[in-house]
């Protein structure tokens, strides 16, 4: 089984996902794009249970980017209603696994009543201490990048210094996953050979793994799969010595 092949010594700190192939999987099956984000919710289940036995540091899901606008309007609503309908009939459960819960990206442009699902699970979990897991909303790479930097910059001449004494420290610090640990493993499931926009600060030295798997058929083992991949790769960071997976 998967489960004996995991060394529980090198897990991956952070998992990210970009959760992809939902519409591919409903055209498959002759229905609309939406059941295909409908069936998503259940790998979207699957993986944050999986991620919180395994006891992974951080877990971050790829919902919604700033590029998804482009879609159709009753898709985006569709999209949105499946979030607050997830976070109100999973909070409790994210909270006895004691997740906390938060979003990542530019989620003040949300329609309130997703600001305020979200502000009540962000809430209610708070002060868990278990694994955090961040549902990307409304997010981009450049954008993060670009907040990380207007931040940055205005702490550093807060400070009174010059601009060509800002650091690598100080955009990490300003990124919104600057409290999660370091990603080391980031999964994309359809096959597609992209990042599309996501954690590229992050994802400098990351681990990638790809599944055919689509989405909505992505489940506990699919999860395992990644990590096991993740912890026969020999991360060198640059280097020329051979640095064991994560620790
Ligand atoms: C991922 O599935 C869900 C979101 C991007 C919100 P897609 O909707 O991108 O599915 P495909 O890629 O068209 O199959
Ligand atoms: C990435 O998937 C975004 C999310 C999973 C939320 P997309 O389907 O939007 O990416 P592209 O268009 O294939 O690059
Ligand atoms: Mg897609």
């Amino acid at each position: 089984m998967l489960l004996a092949s995991i060394d529980w010594d090198r897990l991956p700190r952070h998992v990210a996902i970009i959760m992809d192939g939902n519409g591919r999987w409903a055209a498959q099956r002759g229905q609309p794009r939406i059941a295909g984000h409908r069936a998503g919710v259940e790998a979207v289940r699957a993986s944050v249970d999986t991620g919180a036995r395994l006891g992974l540091g951080a877990l971050t899901l790829y919902a919604f980017s700033t590029e998804n606008w482009k879609r159709p309007r009753y898709e985006v609503d569709a999209l949105m209603r499946m979030l607050r309908k997830y976070l109100r009939i999973e909070l409790d459960e994210i909270d006895r696994q004691n997740i906390r819960f938060q979003t990542i990206g530019r989620t003040a442009a949300l329609a309130p009543n997703v600001r305020e699902e979200i502000g009540r699970a962000f809430n209610k979990t708070a002060k868990n201490t278990g694994m955090v897991l961040s549902v990307a909303l409304n997010y981009g790479g450049r954008a993060e990048i670009v907040d990380a930097c207007r931040a940055a910059v205005q702490e550093i001449m807060r400070e009174g210094k010059s601009p060509d004494q800002l650091s690598e420290e100080d955009i990490a610090g300003a990124l919104y996953t600057s409290d999660l640990p370091e990603l080391d493993l980031l999964v994309r499931t359809s096959g597609e050979l992209r990042i599309s926009n996501f954690l590229l600060w992050q994802s400098a030295y990351a681990e990638i793994h790809v599944t055919e798997t689509l989405w909505p058929d992505f489940r506990r083992a699919h999860l395992l799969e990644a990590v096991v991949d993740y912890q026969q790769r020999s991360r060198r960071f640059g280097g020329l010595k051979l640095v064991a997976n994560a620790k």
